[in-house]
């Protein structure tokens, strides 16, 4: 019973392989990152790949030793942070769409993307619209089990969370956490994403997931980062 994960050094991604490491459900839990970090636990088993145009090959490589039964993606970046419009639909879609499409290939039957409020393929704004196309691309891919979670304000104590305008973003969302501004922003933590993630991923495999396709919006996410 092993989980992959993507983006195991951002915000929500590094609170995925601290759940992953708690659950009962999975054996091995498998982060494939860039660059050396730190992340430890008696189930993890990072992989570290600074080329990640060989991350389809390293999960293809991976899942003939041990299959992997979910594939979680809290990778993500900023415009800013990626330098271009153009490194940025690199990152967060390239890179992202070309590793579920491994992942498919190899087997894998449940997907978990960590994506945006407001994510439409349709916008004509950079972030929403290559958010939507992946969240459709990966759809498209037909897993047995694809779960698209779209927080909106995502708080943590890292500077480098990713969404709509990171800092700016972070500033406000605390601040109205549990104001009359949270119903618009639905303010998140970080860890709470990677909380449903992971009981989406544990779900599925415990055959409780009965939905071929689930998408969560940030306000229900709240919700359910709440009850567990
Ligand atoms: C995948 O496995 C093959 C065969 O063992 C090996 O030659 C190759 O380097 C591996 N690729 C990666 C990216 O680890």
């Amino acid at each position: 019973m092993s989980l992959f994960i993507l983006g195991a050094t951002g915000l929500v991604g590094a609170e995925v392989v601290k759940y992953g490491e708690k659950s009962s459900v999975f054996e091995k839990v498998i982060p494939l990152i860039r660059r050396h970090s730190k992340l430890e636990g008696s189930k993890i088993s990072v992989i570290e790949e600074p080329d990640t145009s060989k991350w389809p090959e390293v999960i293809a490589n991976e899942s003939k030793s041990t299959p992997i039964d979910a594939f979680i993606s809290a990778l993500g970046s900023t415009r800013a942070k990626a330098g271009s419009a153009e490194n940025f639909r690199k990152i967060d879609y390239g890179i992202n769409y070309e590793n579920f499409k491994a992942a498919k290939e190899n087997g894998v039957k449940t997907a978990v993307l960590v994506s945006s409020i407001g994510a439409n393929a349709k916008s004509w704004f950079l972030y929403p619209q290559t958010k939507g196309k992946l969240e459709d691309d990966v759809i498209a891919l037909g897993f047995e089990h694809t779960v698209i979670l779209r927080p909106g304000a995502l708080l943590g104590e890292r500077e480098s969370a990713h969404g709509w305008a990171n800092g700016a973003v972070n500033t406000i969302g605390r601040a109205t956490k549990g104001t009359f501004f949270a119903p618009v922003l639905h303010p998140i933590e970080g860890a709470d994403v990677a909380k449903v993630a992971v009981d989406f991923a544990e779900k599925s495999k415990m055959g409780k997931l009965t939905e071929k396709v689930t998408i969560v919006s940030a306000g229900e996410l709240v919700k359910l980062a709440s009850k567990l």
